[in-house]
């Protein structure tokens, strides 16, 4: 049996820490609940000092979450450590996460202050923290340009204090992979007590190193790694912890395995980007729109043939029910074939090369081919469900009530409908609704601007869930109220 290698989370601390993601207590609990299921082993709460929202996220979660240690985070400093174990005290299983920095670049110009205080403050810290609960763990701030030898002693120091796990953060995304394995093995072979301490690492990515930097500690030793959820967090972010996992299990000669239920690993990617407001990139590693969708004709001949051509890992395995064949001009006859199969028509080879080449003048001219496009080329009347945006009027503003007007252009005919809503595009999807009438849910909202700039086109992604199945839309305008409302019709114009 492989070794265990800890999975420690700090999506609702360092992750929340990013501009605009931050959660209140009630989001909070859901994305905590979320991490149980994924099965982490420790998530860190928050920094109950920072803030009354925070310190009360940290009680609610140490009540409502059962299984993880639930971990809270504080400066070298005993109000913080006082503020901590209060927030911890309904908590089944809990941990302090003390620290100060361990560079000279730290000590220097963040602190003010010497080798020598900081090594004391730290120890201070450990040990007035031990005092109340048993699981210290101590991070030395900046390990990752700190000098070896210093870091080395500071870790020493703090283990004799109490210390029961030492984080060893590449705070600023410095290290190279070899440089911060290296970092690791020197603590290993040069901190007498070091078998008395779980080592984790705790890696930004700077540099885009977050993920390897992390594997890199672990083939030296670590134990612990600390990830988020889509490697949200400060700057360029944190590991990532679908990449830290998945790495770990597509690499069976890596001697040790995590205990992460990977299925859930989609689902919590999606609830950490629609609650923290934070777009997924399309190409993001493991849980990215296109991290399963074949475009290239090449490519798509290979996965039908056999999906292990193209896919060193079964969406299925992190949650998603299929990959995707998505037909551009790009695509080839094996795809054509593919999907007009799946709409049920069985093409001899040279029908199919004719419907090729009209599929083909078809796809220069737009983006994606839909099914609807694919009916039309085999011949099938326009569906009557066709529905188009002819108008849209908001009025908002504080203090009106949001209300939105719509014309339509649905199944051939015109209809108009208005509706009020928590906001105007609240206001102009309900007056969609009036005319379209389809259950729909919306999973996911993402406005993003294409350059920054108040002029900017708005990009707007939408995903709309309809009896289990999920459709996406998308719509773009230099008006976002009408491109959300264009991304809306495109997911519903999927559903009918
Ligand atoms: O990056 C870092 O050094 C941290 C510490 C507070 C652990 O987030
Ligand atoms: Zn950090």
């Amino acid at each position: 049996m492989k070794n265990r290698v800890f999975i420690f989370d700090t999506t609702l601390r360092d992750g929340e820490q990013v501009p605009g993601c931050q959660l209140n207590t009630v989001e909070k609990l859901e994305v905590a609940k979320l991490l149980e299921d994924l099965r982490v082993d420790i998530i860190e709460a928050g920094f109950p000092i920072s803030s009354p929202g925070d310190f009360k996220s940290v009680v609610e979660i140490s009540k409502a979450v059962k299984n993880p240690v639930i971990c809270a985070l504080t400066r070298a400093r005993r109000e913080d450590i006082d503020a901590a174990v209060e927030s911890l005290k309904f908590a089944k299983r809990k941990r302090i996460h003390t620290g100060i920095g361990s560079s000279d670049m730290h000590i220097k110009y963040k602190f003010n202050s010497t080798r020598e205080k900081v090594l004391d403050l730290g120890v201070d810290a450990v040990r007035y923290a031990k005092k109340f609960i048993e699981d210290i763990e101590f991070y030395a701030e900046d390990a990752g340009r700190a000098d070896n030898a210093f870091l080395a002693q500071m870790v020493e120091e703090v283990i004799k204090a109490g210390a029961t796990v030492i984080n060893i953060p590449d705070t600023t995304g410095y290290c190279l992979p070899w440089e911060f394995g290296a970092k690791i093995k020197y603590l290993f072979e040069n901190v007498k007590n070091i078998d008395k301490a779980i080592i984790s690492v705790h890696c930004h990515n700077d540099l885009g190193m977050a993920t390897a930097n992390s594997l890199s500690g672990v083939l030296n030793g670590a134990k612990q790694v600390e990830v988020t959820i889509n490697g949200i967090g400060e700057r360029a972010g944190n590991t990532s912890l679908e990449e830290v996992v998945m790495a770990i299990r597509t690499h069976k000669d890596i001697p040790v395995d995590t205990n992460i239920n990977t299925k859930k690993i989609h689902e919590a990617s999606r609830l950490v980007s629609r609650l923290m407001r934070m777009p997924v990139q399309p190409n993001k590693a493991i849980v990215g729109r296109n991290a399963f969708a074949h475009s290239s004709g090449i490519h798509q001949d290979g996965v039908l043939k056999k999906r292990d051509n193209y896919e060193i890992i079964n969406p299925q395995d992190v949650g998603i029910a299929s990959s995707s064949i998505i037909l551009t001009a790009r695509s080839g006859r094996a795809a054509l074939k593919h999907k007009l199969e799946k709409l049920g028509y069985e093409l001899a080879a040279q029908q199919l090369n004719q419907v090729y080449q009209q599929f083909l003048v078809l796809a220069d001219k737009k983006k994606e081919i839909n099914q609807e496009d694919l009916r039309l080329l085999m011949g099938e009347k326009q569906s009557n469900n066709s529905v188009k945006l002819l108008l849209l009027e908001v009025v908002c503003g504080s203090p009106l009530t949001p209300m939105a007007s719509v014309k339509l252009m649905f199944k051939g005919k015109e209809y108009t409908a208005s509706a009020t809503g928590n906001g105007p595009v609240d206001a102009a999807f309900s007056a969609i609704n009036k005319i379209v009438k389809k259950t729909v849910s919306l999973e996911e909202y993402l406005v993003q601007a294409i350059t920054r700039g108040s002029d900017d086109m708005g990009k707007v992604h939408i995903q709309l869930s309809h009896k289990g199945d999920i459709y996406y839309g998308f719509g773009a305008d230099t008006d976002i109220v009408v491109a959300s409302a264009k991304a809306y019709l495109d997911g519903l114009q999927k559903i009918l």
